[in-house]
């Protein structure tokens, strides 16, 4: 008897000895309320068991109602929140956003966006993780050179970069580049925020293995080693997304992918950066 790989048991070593589930529900533009507590509570029962959400996003206090009502242990749950950088710091704003969540610590807590520089937050996120209030320590939006920054600043290093990834967004030096400093790198907007579903290589890649074109461009981003994080809020499609682990993109189907790069193999995390 065959059985599916499921979505709870894929899981990369960080840096720092923790583990992170390769596959999250990413929560970015979900409005707080029924909606983020509905897409969290599928999510869980359809066998997620990593969440990111952001102080920014508005919505902590709804995945945190969802985390408690699915019944399903604390520890059993990756928890992921950003520090907002346009506040001053890092940990007393952790406090918060653990009091929103309901919860004693996140899994993983990374600075949104290098606002004010690459090193601005980066005391504060070691004094969040010194008190207990979060696990694991990153960033996100962070290109080589910022990294390199936080690194030297030290003395703890990042263990994750989160960055908008898809195959139009082949970063393939900041991916490589992490990766030699032992970063995991995790893929936000990995269906480019639903418009890549529509490209045509995608399409018929999809079509001839049987698969659907999220499923594709998901598989793409697990078989470079990255963790990604695609938002749904309808529940047929989480289900969808978290289709992933059973089977593989061929070398040929693979290069069809990576040939779609819009950004020159950048080691940047932003074409445009909004700070
Ligand atoms: P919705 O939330 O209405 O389901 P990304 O993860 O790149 O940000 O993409 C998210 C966007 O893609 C959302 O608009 C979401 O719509 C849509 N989406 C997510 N999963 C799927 C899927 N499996 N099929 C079609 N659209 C999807």
């Amino acid at each position: 008897m065959t059985t599916t790989p499921k979505a709870e048991d894929a899981r990369t070593a960080l840096a720092d000895g923790n583990q992170i589930p390769q596959l999250g529900l990413g929560v970015w533009q979900v409005p707080d309320g029924p909606t983020t507590v509905n897409a969290v509570r599928w999510a869980l029962e359809l066998g997620y068991r990593h969440i990111d959400t952001a102080q920014v996003y508005g919505n902590e206090q709804s995945v945190g109602r969802a985390l408690r009502e699915s019944g399903i242990a604390r520890e059993q749950v990756f928890v992921t929140t950003k520090f907002n950088p346009s506040r001053k710091d890092a940990a007393a704003e952790l406090e918060r956003s653990l009091r929103r969540l309901g919860t004693d610590y996140v899994d993983l807590y990374l600075v949104h966006w290098p606002q004010g520089g690459a090193t601005r937050a980066w005391s504060g996120m070691q004094r969040a993780r010194e008190l207990g209030y979060a696990r694991s320590i990153g960033v996100s939006n962070f290109g080589l050179r910022e990294l390199d920054q936080v690194f030297a600043a030290g003395p703890v290093p990042p263990v994750v970069d989160q960055v908008q990834f898809s195959p139009f967004e082949y970063r393939r030096a900041l991916v490589e580049g992490a990766q030699l400093r032992n970063v995991v790198v995790e893929a936000y907007s990995p269906l480019g925020t639903g418009r890549h579903l529509s490209n045509q290589t995608v399409r018929r890649i999809a079509t001839s293995i049987g698969r659907t074109p999220a499923q594709v461009l998901l598989r793409w981003s697990l078989q470079l080693g990255l963790v990604v994080i695609p938002k749904s809020t309808h529940r047929e499609r989480i289900a969808e997304n978290a289709q992933i682990f059973d089977f593989s993109l061929s070398d040929q189907d693979t290069a069809a992918l990576d040939a779609l790069d819009r950004t020159n193999a950048t080691g940047r995390a932003h074409e445009r950066p909004w700070w």
